[in-house]
């Protein structure tokens, strides 16, 4: 991370959340500064931004002060990345055109590495020929788009269509993404996460606390880092990851097939999910009544989704995760071989900074040689990336 991130803002009525956006590129870990079009201040201000990023912000007016530097040229020696939120139809125009009179467009032409529109306008102005071949010649100039998406436009009255800003928290993912090195380029990921619930009857499951965090991140980092990812997924209150393919399954026998469906195609499987190790022997088509009496259950086991897919492994890099509630070493050593595996992740759920549904997790992971190397305490989305890493190692010992 440390990435250093110029947001430039342009002229149009999403710049009411621009400082909203540079608040999330902070808290994310990255450097900030800010750039405003004159226009721009008439729906945010300069005091705004300013005490959003921290930092004076470059404007048309300080363009030209006498500190004897070009600052279109400074800003995009500075940037690592260039996000453009809002992004006008005329912004985009100048820019496709090198037309660089204004000091957002002079600091693209001026050099900047990388550039990140976040578009934001009436639906009309988007699907406009001339906006549309704009895009299309900055996207044939390596320039990356977030957006925009459909929604509610921000004069009252007017109909919702595509054009909206992709809201600052998903602005987020898709500067991380751009940044992110496409080291798994070209490789399909299958990942699957959050919890199995096994009904007893349509209103009744067994199930565990599982929030689907872990396999989630694993799959936001993989297709950040170029990967095709499947991700195959229990219930979960997390909203869909974008160009991600998402499979939701209730069951672990639901799991087990849609597993089963995308194994073929898949480079590199990684089980975060918290499959349920019993099912009810029977679900009931309907709901049991209360009896007030003692009720005993019958649970039979459910397949080892993992250990399966270790006995047709192949070539594949296969990860798994181990949760214990003491300690848990040896039995993720002996279920790494058991199962097959590459490595195995080996995590304390009951610990305060580990618990479930938290952000963050204390990882070991676990080879089947014994070595084991721990991955220390991090955001879920961090342990993420380090996972990513041990894979990309156990790919380039295969070749
Ligand atoms: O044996 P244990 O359940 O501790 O192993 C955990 C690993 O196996 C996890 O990666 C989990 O996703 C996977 N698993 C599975 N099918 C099960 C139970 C666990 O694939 N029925």
């Amino acid at each position: 991370m440390g990435h250093r991130v110029l947001v430039a803002v342009g002229g149009g009525a999403a710049a009411m959340k621009s400082p909203f956006v540079v608040r999330r590129l902070l808290e994310a870990g990255y450097e900030v500064r800010v750039l405003a079009s004159p226009r721009a201040l008439a729906f945010t201000t300069e005091t705004a931004l300013a005490l959003a990023s921290g930092h004076e912000v470059a404007t048309e007016t300080r363009w030209f002060e006498p500190h004897g530097r070009a600052l279109h040229l400074d800003l995009a020696a500075w940037a690592d990345l260039v996000l453009v939120a809002p992004a006008t139809a005329a912004a985009l125009a100048r820019a496709a055109t090198g037309l660089a009179e204004d000091l957002l467009t002079a600091t693209i032409v001026g050099g900047a590495r990388q550039v990140l529109w976040a578009p934001a306008m009436n639906p009309e102005m988007w699907h406009h020929p001339t906006t549309q071949a704009n895009v299309r010649r900055l996207k044939a100039l390596g320039h990356g788009f977030a957006g925009p998406v459909h929604g509610a436009m921000a004069s009252v009255g007017e109909a919702e269509g595509l054009g909206r800003m992709v809201e600052p928290e998903d602005l987020v993912a898709h500067v991380r993404r751009a940044l992110a090195p496409k080291d798994l380029e070209g490789l399909h990921f299958l990942i699957t996460a959050g919890p199995t619930r096994e009904h007893l009857d349509p209103v009744r499951f067994l199930s565990n606390p599982s929030s689907g965090k872990m396999g989630f991140a694993l799959a936001e980092a993989a297709r950040d880092r170029g990967a095709k990812v499947v991700l195959v997924s229990g219930p979960t209150a997390l909203p869909a990851p974008f160009d991600v393919t998402l499979v939701r399954v209730e069951s672990a026998l639901q799991m087990r097939q849609a597993v089963l469906d995308h194994f073929e195609q898949s480079d590199v499987v990684i089980m975060a999910a918290a499959v349920a190790d019993w099912r009810p022997a029977e679900k009931l088509p309907e709901k049991e009544a209360k009896s007030g009496r003692e009720k005993t259950l019958h649970l039979v086991a459910n397949p080892d989704i993992l250990a399966e897919l270790g006995t047709m492994k192949a070539g594949r890099v296969l990860v798994g995760f181990a949760m214990e509630t003491g300690h848990g070493l040896e039995r993720a050593f002996a279920k790494v071989k058991r199962k097959n595996l590459d490595f195995i992740c080996l995590n304390h759920p009951t610990q305060p900074e580990t618990a479930f549904g938290g952000d963050t997790n204390r990882i070991v992971v676990v080879f089947p040689d014994g070595r084991t190397e721990s991955l220390g305490l991090a955001s879920k989305r961090e342990l993420a990336d380090r996972i990513l890493d041990r894979v990309r190692g156990s790919i380039q010992q295969r070749v």
